[in-house]
């Protein structure tokens, strides 16, 4: 098949939801669909469970889990599609954020008694930077539900993006009738139907003014879907695509995952509309798919969860051309060329070796603790793909190490986890002493457990206020030497040496915004 068609029947993407709306639900019932697997129950939450905090057993579990999950290839009607994990905790957001910039495209999953949650929210910012095109699934119609119009209205409004709803619900929880499909005119029975591979029992109505309808689902529930589907048509402009692809609008489907109901429908559009892997920015030049050269980047590094063997798994996603096994590759931020014997692919839990991969594939490459994310591979241009940012933490302390006669293992033990993206560092520009920063407090006990389990390593954890971490930039030398000078107390170096200032309040943070215009403050650290 040519490189072109390869990279067209490709769908790369993620589900992002708040915990417990039903991702793992919705993607074990896509990968039934795609027959990649059979039994419901295969694919495991990898959600660590709530007041585990301190069960260690459970972080690793859920390493071991999200290795085997984060990547699950499948092939749906001549199309492959590769659905990437994210991790279920908020506590690894960033390990989210990063995901995200490996997808073409996303469906959020909204439990239709709650709406939109703070996590939702967090992770649509992400996307809407990326102008990444995004579906919404509303889940758990089967329960009492907002009102749809309510729901539509939230999401435009919580997640700052237009809506089109392409399906609408006949009523919800315990009159849960079905769903009206928009984009196919036809109406979806619902059926409580755990069975994997259940389809709803689907009848044609192409025009809602039938009578058929009436005898369907009742005369009350007719009237109301006709009303509803004629306020819908009012309201909202018609379904445009391009505006999809272009992050402007969220087109909307309703149903119940755990019921595999619209899910089906869900699918059938996304492979329709769901963008074939897109350009790729780097810092030089766009690099377009269809490219015959490979390039490529990693995204993720995962750690083995066998102590005794340290290595790793670099997730690679392929940018463009064709990846081939035991060929050379320039790993540009070495140098060298390097190449890969046993490069694996995911389908569904199965881990195997591979020969090929194209555009939107994800490889795992074998790491003995050579890369960084963000490393790009080439057949010999020096590239570097931009768009995989840090996130600024949210919480701060300071490490110490509580054992003087391991302080290599340490230092080791905390410059690999870092690489791997578990957190960021900062050293101090008052004291010299290093800051470690993360997203979430679970964060600081996955690093102490695994220096100490991995490495050999003890660390002591220290308090120290910080609000924010933010990376400060300014065309006027002048203004920036005079703000580290004043600042000096709060500021800090990141891993490659940039000037990073932390702030102490968000008063402090906007009291600095104001007194020094020139200076640029960036709360994700590429810019
Ligand atoms: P997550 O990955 O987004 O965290 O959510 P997950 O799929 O694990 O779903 C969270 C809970 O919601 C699960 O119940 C799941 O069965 C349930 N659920 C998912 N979709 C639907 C739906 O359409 N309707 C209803 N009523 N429930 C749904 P649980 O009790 O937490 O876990 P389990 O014991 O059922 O696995």
């Amino acid at each position: 098949m040519a490189l072109i068609d390869q990279i067209r029947r490709r769908r790369t993407f993620a589900i992002i939801s708040h915990p417990d709306a039903g991702k793992t639900t919705l993607t074990e019932k896509l990968l039934l669909f795609g027959g990649a697997i059979h039994v419901a129950g295969a694919v495991k939450s990898n959600k660590i469970k709530k007041g585990a905090t301190s069960d260690f057993m459970e972080i690793e579990r859920q390493r071991g889990i999200s290795v085997a999950t984060s990547v699950m290839g499948f092939e749906y009607r001549d199309v492959k599609i590769n659905i990437l994990d994210t991790p279920g905790h908020e506590d690894f957001a960033e390990d989210t954020y990063r995901t995200l910039t490996a997808v073409d495209s996303v469906i959020i999953v909204i439990d239709g008694a709650k709406g939109v949650e703070t996590q939702t929210r967090k992770l649509m910012n992400v996307c809407r930077m990326r102008r990444t095109p995004v579906m919404v699934f509303i889940n758990k119609l089967d329960r009492p539900c907002k009102d749809p119009f309510d729901l539509l209205d939230e999401v435009e409004r919580e997640l700052q993006i237009k809506v089109r709803p392409l399906a609408f619900p006949i009523s919800s929880g315990e009159t849960f009738r079905g769903v009206y499909n928009i984009y196919e005119q036809n109406l979806s029975l619902f059926t409580s139907d755990q069975r994997q591979t259940a389809d709803a029992s689907t009848v044609e109505i192409d025009d809602l003014s039938s009578e058929l309808l009436d005898e369907y689902i009742g005369g009350k529930f007719a009237a109301k879907l006709r009303d509803d589907v004629e306020l819908v048509e009012g309201v909202y402009d018609a379904f445009d695509r391009e505006a999809y692809l272009a992050g402007e609008v969220a087109p909307v489907f309703f149903g119940s995952a755990v019921n595999n109901f619209g899910v089906r429908e869900l699918l059938e559009c996304f492979i329709r509309i769901a963008p074939w892997p897109r350009k790729s920015t780097t810092q030089t030049r766009e690099v377009d798919p269809s490219e015959e050269k490979m390039t490529g980047f990693v995204f993720k590094i995962h750690a083995n969860m066998d102590p005794n063997h340290r290595d790793r798994i670099a997730f690679m996603k392929i940018c463009s051309g064709r990846f081939e096994r035991n060929r050379n590759y320039l790993h540009v931020r070495s140098g060298k060329q390097l190449k890969f014997s046993s490069p694996t692919a995911f389908m569904a839990e199965k881990k195997s070796i591979i020969d090929e991969a194209f555009p939107g594939d994800i490889v795992g490459l074998h790491d003995t603790g050579t890369f960084k994310i963000g490393d790009t591979f080439t057949e010999g241009e020096k590239l570097k793909f931009t768009g995989i940012p840090s996130f600024s933490p949210e919480l701060f302390r300071y490490i110490e190490n509580a054992d003087p006669m391991k302080f290599k293992q340490l230092a080791k033990g905390v410059d690999q986890l870092m690489d791997e993206g578990v957190a960021q560092l900062f050293t101090s520009s008052l004291n010299g002493r290093r800051i470690i920063g993360t997203v979430g407090a679970l964060q600081f006990e996955v690093i102490q457990y695994r220096l100490e389990h991995e490495y050999g390593a003890k660390c002591r954890w220290e308090p120290i206020s910080i609000y924010k971490a933010c990376w400060i930039e300014s065309d006027d030398q002048a203004e920036l030497a005079d703000f580290k000078r004043r600042k000096h107390t709060n500021m800090a170096v990141d891993k490659h040496g940039r000037d990073v200032f932390l702030a102490d309040t968000s008063y402090s943070l906007a009291l600095a915004q104001e007194n020094f215009k020139n200076i640029r403050f960036h709360f994700t650290s590429e810019f």
